[in-house]
Formats: structure tokens, C-alpha cells, sequence
């Protein structure tokens, strides 16, 4: 596995938003979680099988909501510990170096690094040397999801008054890889396995995407990829071979000859990897709710139910253990964790658009997969108001949450993820504590919260040219050279939290939202008003002011310091305050400083404080302080 693998499976802004500050906690959680939803029928018994279905809906929720609280925070902290070099797990890791597991006997795992060996190299040391022994290579999705991780970057650096950064220091980066990408994209090359050489579903969707929004990006850094817009068209009418029509289901490798039906969770990433919840149920970018994604969802879900012995007797319609095809015998060939939570992620991404759009389209090929919720449901399209629209959507909403189950109740019961669990008996097996386990489990939590990644622009191209062709372009490559990195240009703090989850039924979701990601229920702020109350006793004379790092603090030069009021200042509350306003995300140093009548100044005592203004729907936050 490389390292731009877990990059790309991760949104870092939007995983970081499901985290509360609630710390970590390591009590197990496994009470929560035996009572599968099989076993709740004979606790209930209740006569009335809707009854008995909506209470165990409730049950199932709240389990996975009490698995989402605790294994939350667990598989963040296991996941920062898999990045070199302070993550202790990726020990010899060097800084940066995101370790696929920290496993190395099982397989060996010790892979990561961005620069030697050519953009499409899928696996390095972990102290960033070449790999160089046999390996399934080259990977094209490599460049591709990087320039996607680092245009969420740009956008970041963006939206937080750090164009120049984005500008001189990321772009050369993002460019390199949009250039792999436009000359090599019609050329096999390994499937996100490392096991078929072929064209992947997965890659070529997620080369789609990368051509999109890094034209995109170009144009809001006042720069142009011409050769994005060349090729982005034509490898958007490429994608639509990988739709089998007469099979029903995406196909998850075409050319090559590997004997399988072509039933993949490939497919499901692919869907989700390029989920924009701005594109509506598209089917040309096989949306997570397009009908042609829906019918995948079932066909590459049901085949693992018979395989499994995990999974037997399981009806269609409720969630099973997902591995990656059925044909797969690596390690065993067992089930996934990050699989299992892809089905649920789609199914996130699928309710979130149904709930913003206000209605369900089931199609022809789409029907198949609603009658498993409905049996009498028809092709048609259902608003929010009909009660199709509600039993479908809740529905959906226990199904996903299965998925989510399962992996809670396969999960080890200290919160760690490994890559497979045991096909018969679901105990976890293969590469421990994999990185992409835990961003899968991230990105699953965020979406049933609600908070979904940033717009890459589908809409705008999402139109198919009439002929597809076989073409390329030879874009700009230039060496890269950081230099120096910016202090403080990185979304450490100031992350904003969810504030609330699904309900469980057809209602809104609330949450509140980072510049990178949209939300249902309240604005971003662009602007902040932050209140500095500083505690420091004073003499008739004296004033107080806050000086710092940015112009609306002065620079750092006493002379443009802001002055506070002392208007509510008393003997036994000290309080000097005033309010400044700032761009939301603005990282700030500052110290408070005393300025005598005749005008000499103190400065508070070292550090110089640092504050990074909310990104979140708050228009006014205050700081307390105290002289220091
Ligand atoms: C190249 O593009 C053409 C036109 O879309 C397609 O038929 C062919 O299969 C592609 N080959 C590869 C290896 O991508
Ligand atoms: C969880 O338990 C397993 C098995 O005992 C162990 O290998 C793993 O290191 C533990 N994980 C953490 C984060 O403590
Ligand atoms: C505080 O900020 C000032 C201005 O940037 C800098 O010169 C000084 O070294 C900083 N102090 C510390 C302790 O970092
Ligand atoms: C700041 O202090 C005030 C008054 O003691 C208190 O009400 C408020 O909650 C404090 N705010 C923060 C962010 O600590």
C-alpha cells in the first residue's frame, strides 16, 4: 500500500471535523455492541413486525452512535501514530512519512514517501529511500489522488489568507502530478490492489476528478492547466466503459483478462472517492446516489453473502462483512474493515444528497436495489412528503448503520483496526493497526454526521463528448523546492467540531462546518469578532493594548497596538477588553503590553500567545486571559 493511498482516503479537514474534544476514551465498548439487531427480535417480541423493525432501527442507532463516540477518537490517535516521525508506531518513520501499518512481517508494510522513483511509484521505505524490489508498478492513481490531498490543502491555505503559500510552494507540486496524469492516463497500469494491470475504475475515476479541480484551482490562483481541460472530457468518456450494461454493475477492471466477474469494492471507493454533494444522483461520474452506483452497491454487497460464512443467512437488504471481490484469496480473502465502512459511506453520501434534493429517484436499474427496503416500491421519483420517500430513507439509513455495526462488533475491543477480520469467524487478521482503517472509519462518521467534503466541481464537467478518443498531453513539470515552510500554515487548530448527528429518520442533519466542507443548517463565518479579556492589575495611567503577528494587531509594533477599555475594570476584577475582528481560520501570535503616561512600554513575559480564529458558524468568540 503507499502512502498517497491513505492521503487520498482520508479528507483530512472533513475527518478532523467529527472529533469532539472529548479526550480519549479506552473503556471498551463491546457492551454496546454484541446486541446484534438478530437478537432483539426475541428480546422484543412484539407482535407487530413494523414496530419491531422501527425499534430495532433505534437500538442499532444508538449503538453506532455509542461506537462512533469512543472509536472516534481512538482510530484518530491511531492514525496520527502511523505518521513519521512523531507517531510512535511509525518508529524510523522519517517526518511526513504516512506508514500503510506499522506491520512488518504481515505482510511486509513499511511503505510511504512522495519523491524518489517517479510519480506513479507506489511504495517506499519509511525513512523515504526507493523500494526497489518487485512490486505491481506502475500505480496511476498515485498523482491523482495527491493533487486531490493537496488542492484540499490549497483550498485551506486559501479560504485562511494564505494564497502565496498555495501559490509558490504547493502548485509547482499539484502541477507535476496533473502532468502524470494527463500524459499517462490512457495507459494501463496497477489497480488499487497492486494486483491487475489493466485500466481500474478506481484510478480513472479519481484521475477525473484530479483534472477537474486542479483546473479549477488554477483558475482561482489566476493560472490555467490547458492540458487538464484537454484530457479531463476525455477521460470522463473513458469512465463510462467501466459501466456494464447488460451486467448491471460497474466493472471494476477493463482492459485485461483476469478471468473475475469484475464485482469490486474498487467500485465503491471509486464512488465515494469522488462523491461531490453538489453533483445531485449524476450517473456520468457514478455518484453515490446515481441508480448506476445504487445497483453496484447491491450486486458487489451480495456477493460476499454467500462466500462468508460470516455472513450466512444474512438477508439482502441488511448488512453484511464486505472484502474486496469475490474471488480474492490474498491473506485468506477475508472481509475488510475499510470495505465494510466504504458500503456504509456510500450510503451516508446517498442520504445526505436524497435530503438536500428532497426526493428519491428509483430508476430501472435502480430498482432492484430499493425492493430490498420496499418490495412493492416502482420506478418513479418519491419527494420528501410521500411516505415512499420516508421508508425508503430511514430504510437506508438502518442498512448503512448495519455496515457500520459490523465493524464495530469486529473491531478488537481496545478500538484497534487491522486490515481483513476472519472470514468465519471475524477475528481480525493481516496488517495491524492499518492507517486506511481508521480514515475509512473517519470519513464514515463524518458523512452520517453530515459533514461532507468541499465541491470539485462536477457539475461543470460532468458532460460526455459524443466520440471518446485515445489521447494525451504533455503537461508542465518543474522541480519542486519547499524551502523553508511556512509556520503555522496548517489546520491544527481551530478545527470545528460537529455539534450533532443524523436522527435516524428522514430529518436534516446539523452540524457546523469548515470552509472545506458544506453543511444544512448554518452559515461559515467569514468573520470573527474575538474578545481579548485580560486580567492585569493596573495603575492610574496605565494602559493596556494587545500587539501581534497581524496587521488588525499592529505587526508587532507597540505604536499600532489596540488599546482595551478598562470600563469595567475593579480592584478585585482587573478586566481590560476589547474586540478585534479577523478572517475565520487565522492563526495569531500576540502578547498583551503595558504603556506608561509617558509612553513606555512592558511586554507581557515570553511565549507570545498563539490563538487561531474558529472556522465554524460562530461570528464572535472571547479569549481570557490573565498578565503573564
Ligand atoms: C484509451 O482510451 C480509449 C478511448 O476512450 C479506450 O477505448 C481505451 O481502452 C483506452 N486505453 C487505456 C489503456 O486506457
Ligand atoms: C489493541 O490490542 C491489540 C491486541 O492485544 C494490540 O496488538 C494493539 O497494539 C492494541 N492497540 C492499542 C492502540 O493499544
Ligand atoms: C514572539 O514573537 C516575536 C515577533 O515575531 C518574536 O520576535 C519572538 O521571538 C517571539 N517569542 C517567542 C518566545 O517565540
Ligand atoms: C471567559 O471568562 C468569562 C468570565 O469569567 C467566562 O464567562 C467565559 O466562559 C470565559 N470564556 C472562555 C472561552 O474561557
Amino acid at each position: 500500500m503507499e502512502v498517497v493511498r491513505f492521503i487520498s482516503s482520508v479528507n483530512p479537514l472533513s475527518a478532523f471535523n467529527i472529533l469532539s474534544p472529548v479526550g480519549l476514551i479506552m473503556y471498551s465498548f463491546t457492551s454496546f455492541l454484541v446486541v446484534g439487531s438478530f437478537a432483539l427480535q426475541t428480546v422484543f417480541s412484539l407482535p407487530d413486525p413494523s414496530r419491531v423493525k422501527e425499534r430495532e432501527a433505534g437500538i442499532l442507532k444508538r449503538s453506532v452512535d455509542s461506537f462512533i463516540a469512543t472509536e472516534g477518537p481512538i482510530a484518530l490517535t491511531d492514525m496520527l501514530c502511523n505518521i513519521g516521525s512523531a507517531g510512535a508506531c511509525a518508529s524510523g518513520a522519517s517526518s511526513g512519512i504516512v506508514v500503510a501499518s506499522p506491520d512488518r512481517t504481515n505482510p511486509d508494510y513499511p511503505s510511504g514517501g512522495l519523491s524518489s522513483g517517479g510519480l506513479g511509484e507506489p511504495k517506499f521505505n519509511a525513512d523515504t529511500t526507493a523500494f526497489t524490489g518487485s512490486w505491481g508498478r506502475p500505480q496511476r492513481d498515485g498523482p491523482a489522488l495527491r493533487a486531490t490531498a493537496l488542492i484540499t490543502y490549497s483550498k485551506w491555505l486559501i479560504n485562511n489568507g494564505y494564497t502565496s503559500t498555495a501559490s509558490s510552494l504547493v502548485w509547482p507540486i499539484i502541477q507535476n502530478d496533473l502532468s502524470y496524469v494527463t500524459e499517462f492516463w490512457n495507459n494501463t497500469g496497477f489497480d488499487l490492489w497492486e494486483e491487475v494491470d489493466g485500466s481500474s475504475f478506481f484510478t480513472v475515476a479519481s484521475q477525473h476528478r484530479a483534472l477537474v479541480e486542479g483546473s479549477a484551482l488554477a483558475t482561482q490562483l489566476g493560472k490555467s492547466c490547458s492540458y487538464c481541460d484537454s484530457q479531463a472530457p476525455q477521460v470522463l468518456c473513458f469512465l463510462q466503459s467501466f459501466w456494464g450494461s447488460s451486467q448491471g454493475y460497474i466493472l471494476a477492471n477493463i482492459n485485461e483478462n483476469n478471468g473475475r466477474t469484475g464485482k469490486d469494492a474498487n467500485t465503491l471507493l471509486g464512488a465515494i472517492h469522488t462523491f461531490d454533494p453538489t453533483a445531485g444522483c449524476d450517473a456520468t461520474t457514478f455518484q453515490p446516489c446515481s441508480d448506476r452506483a445504487l445497483a453496484n452497491h447491491k450486486v458487489v454487497t451480495d456477493s460476499f453473502r454467500s462466500i462468508y460464512s460470516l455472513n450466512s443467512g444474512i438477508a439482502e437488504g441488511t448488512a453484511v462483512a464486505v472484502g474486496r471481490y469475490p474471488e480474492d484469496s490474498y491473506q485468506g480473502g477475508n472481509p475488510w474493515y475499510l470495505n465494510t465502512l466504504a458500503a456504509a459511506e456510500q450510503l451516508y453520501d446517498a442520504l445526505y444528497t436524497w435530503n438536500k434534493q428532497g426526493y428519491i429517484t428509483v430508476t430501472s436499474t435502480s430498482l432492484a436495489f430499493f425492493k430490498d427496503f420496499s418490495s412493492s416500491v416502482t420506478v418513479g421519483t418519491y419527494a420528501s412528503s410521500t411516505t415512499t420517500y420516508t421508508t425508503l430513507y430511514n430504510a437506508v439509513n438502518t442498512y448503512a448503520d448495519g455496515y457500520m455495526n459490523i465493524v464495530a462488533t469486529y473491531a478488537q475491543s481496545n478500538g484497534s483496526l487491522s486490515e481483513q477480520f476472519s472470514r468465519s469467524n471475524g477475528t481480525p487478521l493481516s496488517a495491524y493497526d492499518l492507517t486506511w482503517s481508521y480514515a475509512s472509519f473517519l470519513t464514515a462518521a463524518a458523512r452520517r454526521a453530515g459533514v461532507v467534503p468541499y465541491s470539485w466541481a462536477e457539475p461543470t464537467a460532468s458532460s460526455v463528448p459524443a466520440t471518446c478518443s485515445s489521447t494525451s498531453a504533455y503537461g508542465t513539470y518543474s522541480t519542486a523546492s519547499t524551502g523553508t515552510w511556512p509556520a503555522d500554515q496548517t489546520p491544527v487548530s481551530g478545527v470545528p467540531t460537529t455539534t450533532a448527528t443524523t436522527t435516524g429518520s428522514a430529518t436534516s442533519t446539523t452540524s457546523t462546518s469548515s470552509s472545506t466542507s458544506t453543511s444544512t443548517a448554518c452559515t461559515p463565518a467569514s468573520t470573527v469578532a474575538v474578545t481579548f479579556n485580560e486580567l492585569v492589575t493596573t495603575t492610574y495611567g496605565e494602559t493596556i493594548k494587545i500587539a501581534g503577528s497581524v496587521a488588525a494587531l499592529g505587526s508587532w509594533a507597540p505604536a499600532n497596538a489596540i488599546a482595551l477599555s478598562a470600563i469595567d475594570y475593579t480592584s478585585s476584577n482587573p478586566l481590560w477588553f476589547g474586540t478585534v475582528s479577523f478572517a475565520a481560520g487565522t492563526v495569531i501570535q500576540y502578547k498583551y503590553i503595558n504603556v506608561a503616561t509617558d509612553g513606555a512600554v512592558t511586554w507581557e513575559a515570553d511565549p507570545n500567545h498563539t490563538y487561531t480564529v474558529p472556522a465554524t458558524c460562530a461570528t464572535a468568540v472571547t479569549v481570557n486571559n490573565s498578565w503573564q
